[in-house]
């Protein structure tokens, strides 16, 4: 058997803030298999965004392990995380986070060239006409309408064909129309790259479009019918 892309065991997130400590996530235990499209739905506060900061690394667990693709995230030091997820986990905001000053093109390529890739700006634009986007590659994140940024971001996450995608409502800024055009277009990019995708959505149609619904509760996480 090869290893689960995700592998969440037992996960406690205790943050301390100004107002004291908070115990965001109690005990998480979580599997994702390869090719898995995973919702993940819950109430706002939740936990939700915690628990993919946790997946990605950005965040370390108070206790418990995260592993991807095989491999405790735990044993690396910042760098090699760093290197790690560039190369691993594709990620999709929702609120775009472009860098403000690259174009669209120089944004896809990004990834591309952080891992030295002598071919990025070939590729990167190769990416950005599958999402459509081939005419505004010159364009400046703010020369994009929401929907063709949201595009650029699902592009850069992509770009490296990294094994999971990570995605925190990436349709939660656009209209249902806008929403449900880029939701169409992350399926299918993913399929296309054999990515798993973990898929933090409000979206009930979203959520159906996914095998697997899990919901955050209370710090935990149970699989939803
Ligand atoms: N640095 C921090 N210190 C203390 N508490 C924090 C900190 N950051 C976040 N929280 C709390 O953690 C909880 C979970 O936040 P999170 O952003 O993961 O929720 P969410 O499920 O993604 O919510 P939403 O659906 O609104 O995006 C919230 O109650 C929030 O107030
Ligand atoms: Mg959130």
């Amino acid at each position: 058997m090869p290893d689960p892309v995700v592998r969440l065991s037992s996960l406690h997130l205790r943050l301390t803030g100004a107002a004291g400590a908070v115990n965001i996530l109690r005990d998480v235990t979580l599997v994702v298999e390869e090719g898995c499209h995973l919702a993940v739905i819950g109430p706002s506060g939740s936990g939700k965004s915690s628990l993919l900061a946790l997946t990605a690394g950005l965040e370390r667990p108070t206790s418990g392990t995260v592993e991807i693709t095989g491999r405790n995230l735990a044993a690396f030091d910042e760098d090699e995380l760093a290197t790690f997820r560039g190369r691993t986990i594709g990620i999709v905001f929702q609120s775009f986070h472009l860098i403000t000053t690259m174009t669209a093109l120089e944004n896809v390529a990004l990834p591309l060239e952080l891992a030295g890739d002598a071919d990025a700006i070939r590729k990167a634009r190769r990416v950005l006409a599958e999402t459509g986007l081939e005419a505004r590659s010159g364009h400046l994140p703010v020369e994009l309408s929401g929907g063709e940024q949201q595009r650029v971001a699902l592009a850069r996450a992509l770009v490296n064909r990294p094994p999971l995608l990570l995605a925190d409502e990436p349709t939660g800024n656009l209209d249902n129309e806008t929403g449900s055009a880029v939701t169409d277009l992350m399926f299918d990019v993913a399929a296309q790259a054999g990515a798993t995708v973990m898929l933090v959505t409000h979206n009930p149609d979203m959520a159906r479009r996914c095998q697997r619904t899990v919901a955050i509760e209370n710090g935990t996480c149970r699989e939803v019918a």
